[in-house]
């Protein structure tokens, strides 16, 4: 039986780091609000010349070192993002010719928000398995900041910049053992950007608009279920797993999910305080950076879940 096992994870955070009291001083908020209500304690914003793929490129170069992979041996490219480089041609594609990739391997964008990296990853699962790609190389990367309205203090505390990348690799030895992603395009005004080009103009919003509470709601019943879907139809017992890596948008949603699931707080994986809510990239983010701390050793298992505007959302149980 073939599977797709994750050979390789790596991530990159832009240089400038923005801490709550910096935020204080552009809008009227604290520390102390921004902590007890997300868990979040800093974000890192791009450069001005630096774009999506620029952050994505740095990801994916420390995962293909880390998998011990030329960038030729890619045979497919998948990026998970809302704020690519261009309209189009996708980020992946600019990802693909960064890389030096000349093998003409497909490379394409997922758009599905916060959930794009597990819809990434469902996807190439799907071609690994099926036998049309050995080695496919899957980002998440984002620069939120350039969607965020720096005067609005509801949203612009929130998020962050940055990419995380994974080289998953056909295997015989266990990798992703199940997913679950869904999408309820009922709640699309409730987490959007809903602007567009038309005939040369901008028309509609130029930054992300949310109903906090309504998300926070949904999030947490949706998660919770989607999580447990995920581990029954793996037939995988609950408490065999090490660590919960979700999306890294809130601290209370996170801890809330995980009380659902009766895991207790030593096996999850937190780092929003210092990325912030990065959208696509923050759960590859959040799995390098506990595989870099030791936290993530090889053989244990890891149950991804997020959810994001569409809603899109879902869960996926896999064997680092
Ligand atoms: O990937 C999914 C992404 N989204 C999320 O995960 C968001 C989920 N939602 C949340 O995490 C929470 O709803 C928020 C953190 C966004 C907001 O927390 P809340 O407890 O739901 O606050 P709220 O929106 O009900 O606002 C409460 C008060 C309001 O003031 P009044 O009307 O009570 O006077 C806001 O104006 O807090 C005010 N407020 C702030 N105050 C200081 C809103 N933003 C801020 C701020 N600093 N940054």
């Amino acid at each position: 039986m073939t599977y797709s096992r994750i050979l390789g994870v790596g991530s990159f955070l832009p240089a400038k780091r923005v801490s709550n009291d910096d935020l204080a001083q552009i809008v009227e908020t604290s520390d102390e609000w921004i902590f007890q209500r997300t868990g979040i304690k800093a974000r890192h914003l791009a450069a001005d010349d630096e774009n999506t793929s620029d952050l994505a490129v740095k990801a994916a170069r420390n995962a293909l070192q880390q998998a011990n992979t030329d960038p030729n041996e890619i045979d497919l490219i998948i990026v998970g993002t809302v704020t690519g480089d261009y309209a189009f041609p996708s980020t992946a594609c600019l990802v693909q010719q960064k890389l030096g990739i000349t093998n003409r391997c497909p490379a394409f964008d997922i758009q599905a928000a916060c959930a794009g990296f597990m819809y990434a990853m469902t996807m190439a699962d799907a071609y690994i398995r099926g036998g049309l790609c050995k080695k496919a190389l899957i980002i998440g990367a984002e620069t939120l900041s350039r969607i965020v309205n720096w005067q609005d203090r509801n949203t612009c505390v929130l998020f962050g910049d940055g990419a995380g990348a994974a080289v998953l690799g056909a295997s015989d030895e266990p990798g992703i053992l199940c997913s679950k992603m869904y999408a309820d395009g009922e709640f699309a005004s409730v987490l959007h950007m809903d602007g567009r080009m038309n005939n040369g103009d901008w028309t509609g919003a130029k930054f992300i608009n949310m109903d906090g509470q309504a998300v926070f709601k949904f999030a947490v019943k949706a998660l919770s279920e989607v999580a447990k879907e995920t581990i029954e139809a793996a037939n995988f017992p609950a408490e065999k797993i090490d660590w919960l890596v979700p999306h890294q948008a809130n601290s209370r949603i996170i801890d809330a999910t995980a009380k659902h699931l009766k895991l207790p707080p030593e096996k999850v994986i937190l780092t929003v305080a210092e990325h912030a809510n990065t959208s696509a990239a923050s759960i590859p983010l959040a799995l390098d950076y506990d595989i870099q701390s030791g936290k993530i050793q090889r053989g244990q298992h890891l149950l991804l879940e997020g959810i994001g505007g569409g809603f899109a959302w879902g869960a996926m149980l896999l064997r680092y």
